[in-house]
Formats: structure tokens, C-alpha cells, sequence
């Protein structure tokens, strides 16, 4: 497994462009596999995971085609999924085997559905529950884990108050509501991302939304009909906030990120960001198949740090790794609470973070539900060997940390920053300044 050697920087200059957004390419692979004709999806993510929902989906009967970012995926309509004699393997990415286990419930075919030894340790009760209260036949190793076998049967529409905010959940949800009898609901404690709302959309199905309920009809075992799209799928903020995060830690950054998607239900990061004293500036705002996307601006400042808690959390979800990696260089260091959530992420974020905070000198008070981390009076960091456990948002986020601390970072096992960005590190090198 490749090591990544990160040397201290003197600031970021130059220009950046995310690869697509991964949560919107999972979403329109798969809505696309389930349309009549051939869609076009350019800046599709390089990432593994959405690659992941790719080969399940080319398995299940759909044409896929990949050249670069560029991929064309044929369907046959949303009853034109067949089954695959093989297990569907989701890799490491849980957006792929919720959404999906939403979709194979109401198939007429019995499908497996597995993924790597770190998604086969995360909970699937949140999906395979409500999914069963649908009529779904579903089994799970102890009744929560992958491997997991869904059978065929005919769904009905529920009305699902959900115990936790998480847009894997609702989507499945939705997803499984095309082919269910009657109006699926779906109501959400906090707001969640809602790119699949918008996707449906897009492809010509009709989502409702009233106030934190969102609806779909179904025609009971005949899916609803998808057309086939031609879309460009924004640069994720996800990945972007690398570079916010990396540009700010240094007061002679200036640093333009072409190309990011600004939904507002992913945004909130920038108001976190902004909060804490960041200098982003948002330029070139436009709009795209109903996703908002611009380029960023970011200077150097000198950041303030706060605390991240409550509804925040499931905005920021996959940026407080960044977050917590940025608190020994803010002037009151970064708190997170309410996230317990963070522990059954690609791996326990929590106690990664805590630990490889620790090795590079930081003082860390690790919570059952988040973390406290010290700012820059508690000294300044100095590079360490980085254990990742095989989590791309780790690695990525302490290749930053490292570019301002003393002395040499080594990231072990770094190739898992491809999950989601595979030319991260060469990015980050071509905008960093020695
Ligand atoms: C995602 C939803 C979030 C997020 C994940 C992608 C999605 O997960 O952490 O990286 O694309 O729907 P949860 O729904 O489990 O919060």
C-alpha cells in the first residue's frame, strides 16, 4: 500500500477544479440504469464508490459506458432491471448499497448485495426496517449487516417518520416508493441532502414537498417512467473543502476552486467556515439540471474555531473530518458534538481522528458523540505517521493537517483517498507553494 509524504507548505496559489460530486453521481447512475434510452453524464465522479454503483448497475441489466468523466449509461426502463447471478459488491460505499436495497426491494428478482470488510461492519437496520414495514423481503447478516439477500415482493406506500437524519435513508426510501402501491412519505428530524429529490426530478418523475415530508407516488410495481437525461454533474464540496481548508490555514493563500456544487443542503460548511473567520468569496454563481454551482474564491486567514453541533451536524457530515483536523491551527479550537453518527462512518471518524490528532501532537478530549480539539496555544503540530484505517476523508484531511505542521507527514495506505478523490494528492502538491 502506497505512503504519501506530505512536506510543510508556505501557502496554496493557483486553481482547482473537484471531481463531480459523488452523492449526485450515485444518484443519476442509478436513476439513469432505471430510464428508457441512453443518458449522458459528463464530469461523472472519478470516485471508486460511484464507480462501485456503476458496475452493480451495468450487473443489473443497464449499457454503461465509461470514457474519462464521461459516461453513458443505456436503461430499459424502470421495470427493465434484471437480475445478476453474482452478488452485487458496493465496495466501500454506503450510499451505494442503501439506495440500492431501496431500488432491488420491489424487483421481481432475488439479489445479493455485499461491499469491502469496512461497509459489511456498518448498520443496514435503518434501511432493511422501514424497507420491511414496505412489504420488502429482506435478509441481513444478525438482521443489520451485509451480506445482504433481497427477495422479490410487491411493496406498499408507508408513511415514515425517520429516527435519525440521513439522506441514505430517505433515498432508499424514495428509491423503493417508485415501486410501491399508492404515496410513500418520508419526513425528516433535520434537513438532509436532497439530491434525490432534484435527480428524480430531472429524470420526470414528480417529488412533493411539504415542509420536512417528502412524497412520491408509485404505480405499484411498475416503477413510474424515467427519461433518459443528458446531465453535468457539479464538482463536490466535499472534496472542495480540502482546499477551503487547506487555503485558509495560510495568510498568503489565494486559491480559486472552479466548478463546486452549492446546493444548500451542502453549503452549510461555507456558513461554518464563515463563522469562524474564513475569507471565501463565492464568484461566477449559475445553475445546473436544478443544482446550484459556482467558483470559490479563498484567502488566507487567521481562523477563529467554535463549535459544530445539533441540526448542523448532518449538513457538515462529511466535512468534520476537515473540521477537527483544522483545530490545533484556529485561535479557539474546533468542538463537535452531537455526532455520534461519525463512529459508523467509513470508519470510527472519531477515534481516527482522536488517535492520529494525538500522534501529530494535538491534545484531544474524545467524546462518545464527537470531540474536542485545542487550538494553536496548545503548540503547533508536528508531522507523524498517519493511520487512515483505509477512510479517505481521514487521509485527505491530515494530508492537509500536515501541510502546516513541522517536519514530515507520512500518510500510510494513502491510495484510499480514491474512494472519493483519486488524484487528490497530486492536486493538492500542484497548488501547494514551498
Ligand atoms: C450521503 C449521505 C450521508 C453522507 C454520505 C453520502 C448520500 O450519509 O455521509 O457520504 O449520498 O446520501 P447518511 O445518509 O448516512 O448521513
Amino acid at each position: 500500500m502506497k505512503k504519501q509524504t506530505i512536506l510543510p507548505a508556505k501557502y496554496l496559489t493557483g486553481a482547482v477544479e473537484p471531481p463531480g460530486d459523488k452523492s449526485i453521481s450515485h444518484r443519476y447512475a442509478m436513476l439513469a440504469a432505471m430510464a428508457e434510452g441512453t443518458s449522458e453524464l459528463r464530469h461523472f465522479a472519478a470516485a471508486a464508490d460511484c464507480h462501485s454503483t456503476l458496475d452493480c448497475m451495468k450487473a443489473l441489466g443497464a449499457g454503461v459506458e465509461v470514457d474519462k468523466d464521461n459516461v453513458k449509461v443505456t436503461g430499459r426502463g424502470a421495470e427493465g432491471l434484471k437480475g445478476s447471478w453474482r452478488a452485487l459488491d458496493a465496495g466501500n460505499s454506503g450510499t451505494t448499497i442503501r439506495l440500492l436495497t431501496g431500488i432491488l426491494a420491489g424487483q421481481a428478482f432475488t439479489s445479493k448485495l455485499t461491499g469491502d470488510a469496512s461497509l459489511q461492519k456498518r448498520p443496514m437496520g435503518r434501511v432493511v426496517s422501514p424497507l420491511r414495514q414496505m412489504g420488502a423481503d429482506i435478509r441481513a447478516r444478525e438482521d443489520n449487516f451485509a451480506p445482504l439477500e433481497i427477495r422479490p415482493a410487491k411493496l406498499r406506500a408507508i408513511h415514515y417518520k425517520m429516527p435519525m437524519p440521513s439522506a441514505q435513508v430517505k433515498s432508499a426510501l424514495l428509491l423503493a416508493g417508485l415501486f410501491a402501491e399508492g404515496l410513500t412519505s418520508v419526513i425528516e428530524p433535520a434537513r438532509t441532502r436532497d439530491h434525490t429529490e432534484l435527480a428524480l426530478e430531472e429524470f420526470g418523475i414528480d417529488v412533493q414537498k411539504h415542509g420536512s415530508s417528502i412524497q412520491i407516488r408509485g404505480s405499484g410495481g411498475n416503477g413510474g417512467r424515467l427519461q433518459a437525461r443528458s446531465l453535468d454533474v457539479p464538482g463536490d464540496i466535499s472534496s472542495a473543502v480540502f482546499f477551503i481548508a487547506a487555503a485558509s490555514m495560510f495568510p498568503d493563500s489565494n486559491l480559486l476552486i472552479h466548478n463546486v456544487g452549492l446546493n444548500p443542503t451542502r453549503t452549510a460548511i461555507l456558513d461554518v467556515f464563515a463563522s469562524m473567520g474564513a475569507a471565501i468569496k463565492v464568484v461566477a454563481l449559475r445553475s445546473a439540471h436544478g443544482e446550484v454551482v459556482g467558483d470559490l474564491s479563498v484567502k488566507g486567514t487567521s481562523l477563529k474555531g467554535g463549535i459544530v453541533e445539533k441540526e448542523q451536524i448532518p449538513l457538515v457530515i462529511d466535512e468534520l473530518p476537515m473540521l477537527a483536523a483544522l483545530g490545533p491551527y484556529t485561535e479557539e479550537g474546533i468542538e463537535i458534538r452531537d455526532a455520534a453518527e461519525l463512529r459508523v462512518k467509513e470508519s470510527d471518524r472519531i477515534a481516527a481522528l482522536a488517535e492520529n490528532l494525538r500522534r501529530m501532537g494535538a491534545t484531544v478530549d474524545e467524546r462518545p458523540d464527537g470531540l474536542r480539539v485545542e487550538g494553536r496555544k496548545a503548540g503547533r503540530l508536528r508531522g507523524a505517521e498517519i493511520d487512515p484505517r483505509g477512510d479517505h476523508r481521514i487521509a485527505m484531511a491530515f494530508a492537509v493537517a500536515g501541510l502546516a505542521a513541522e517536519g514530515t507527514t507520512t500518510i500510510r495506505d494513502a491510495d484510499c483517498a480514491g474512494v472519493s478523490y483519486p488524484k487528490f494528492y497530486e492536486d493538492l502538491e500542484r497548488v501547494a507553494e514551498r
